[in-house]
């Protein structure tokens, strides 16, 4: 305890404190996500964990300092090292007073059963395109480390860009036909011998197996749209040849009760995964009614399938917003199948209430844009509530006289 500056000892704490700042600095500058995205907020905050060990160690040698000094000060023996190790143990139980509760994670198995209703929900011999950290993680997890659905095959599609993925591990994944070394949009033969093929000719060579997207599909290849198309099937998405035909009633019922998912809407601090794995799980719900409405507005349609589509549209909407707390974007939608069931009213197979329609949408409309946070049109569809609420009176006084 010679003081801070002239000792071996000092030297090596102004090493770890450049070390700390040099760290801290050239991390954040070189990191390159958007932090006004909580999640990503979340993520910046949970990745340099090395460097609180610095500042564990800092701690300690600054403690011991502070100790010293003011013995030399005082110029009491009587403290000593008893109040030094008490201090520190005081400091570090109220430490894990104050976190403890939020770092024991030990019941939180939210991703986990985010993954196993993904995995549950498709085909013994399915591929699944996997994207993104959150679904890439925890199927892999569950898969390689747990072994569930052994004969599920895991494709990454980022990596399959990448130039060693497939040479590495094309032979762990046997059914799956890879037609060349690497994927990319164009199709090439470079003079190393390397081969790469489109998404549309991996497609046609996997015939034999049902391929599924989760989440989303890479935007650089748009070949697969030459004859599939991505049909909803909870988060995910399944492939299928354009020429087959969709039948509503039966996607219904393949993808209604498809995920069985217990966590209330909401109920997560939107740093966390958790928070993305939720509202994937929600907004799930909504897939299948979405794909059918924008089937209703496709034009040249006989009038009685597209009656038929926005029927299913809306009632698939109107079970979803009867649950008390639910993603704010089903109050537009069902809204929006509302106006358009009033529209057609006259040829659905279903007679519903053109007074209770508009009703609806009226307050699942003002609803929406009390709860929205940035939506553009919010002033527009202010705008339009309030000319439907003079419709709505306009109504009731011609059913009255
Ligand atoms: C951690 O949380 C679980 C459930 O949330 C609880 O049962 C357990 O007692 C907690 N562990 C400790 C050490 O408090
Ligand atoms: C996986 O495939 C093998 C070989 O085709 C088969 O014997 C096995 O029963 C399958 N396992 C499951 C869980 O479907
Ligand atoms: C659904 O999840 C709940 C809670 O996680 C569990 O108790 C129940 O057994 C599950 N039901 C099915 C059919 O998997």
């Amino acid at each position: 305890r010679h003081g801070f500056r002239r000792s071996p000892q000092g030297s090596v704490l102004w090493l770890f404190t450049v070390m700390l700042c040099l760290y801290s600095l050239f991390f954040s500058w070189r990191a390159n996500l958007d932090i006004t995205k909580p999640l990503f907020l979340g993520v910046v905050e949970r990745f340099w964990l090395q460097s609180n060990l610095v500042v564990c160690a800092l701690s300690g040698c600054g403690l011991a300092s502070v100790c010293s000094t003011l013995q030399r000060l005082i110029g009491v023996k009587v403290i000593g090292e008893r109040a030094e190790w008490l201090t520190a143990i005081v400091l570090i139980a109220l430490q894990l007073h104050f976190n403890f509760r939020n770092c024991n994670q030990s019941s939180n198995y939210v991703v986990d059963k985010f993954a196993r209703n993904i995995l549950e929900s498709m085909d013994s011999n399915a591929i699944i395109l996997m994207r993104g950290d959150l679904p890439g993680n925890s199927l892999r997890y569950l898969h390689y480390c747990e072994g569930q659905r052994p004969n599920i095959s895991l494709v990454d599609q980022e990596m399959m860009t990448y130039e060693w993925y497939l040479p590495k591990l094309a032979k762990h994944l046997p059914g799956v036909h890879f037609p060349g070394n690497r994927w990319q949009p164009m199709e090439e033969t470079f003079s190393d011998g390397t081969i790469t093929f489109n998404l549309h000719r991996f497609l046609n060579e996997n015939k034999h197996k049902e391929i599924f997207v989760c989440i989303g599909l890479h935007e650089g290849d748009p070949t697969w749209k030459w004859s599939y198309s991505l049909w909803p099937w909870g988060c995910c998405e399944k492939l299928v040849p354009s020429k087959t035909i969709f039948r509503p009633e039966d996607w219904i019922r393949v993808t209604s009760n498809m995920y069985n998912w217990t966590e209330k809407y909401g109920s997560f601090d939107p740093l966390l995964w958790e928070a993305v794995a939720n509202e994937e799980m929600w907004q799930a719900r909504m897939k299948t009614p979405f794909f059918i409405f924008e089937l209703a507005e496709r034009p040249n349609q006989a009038e009685s399938a597209t009656a038929q589509l926005y029927t299913y549209a809306y009632q698939l909407y109107q079970e979803m917003v009867k649950t008390e707390e639910h993603p704010v974007n089903w109050h537009k939608n069902y809204a929006i199948a509302c106006e358009r069931m009033l529209r057609i009213h006259a040829q659905a197979d279903v007679a519903v209430d053109p007074d209770f329609l508009l009703s609806e949408t009226i307050k699942h409309f003002s609803l929406y844009v009390e709860k929205t946070e940035d939506d553009p049109q919010k002033d527009a569809i202010t705008q339009m509530v309030s000319h439907l609420k003079s419709e709505l009176q306009r109504m009731r006084k011609l059913s009255k006289g």
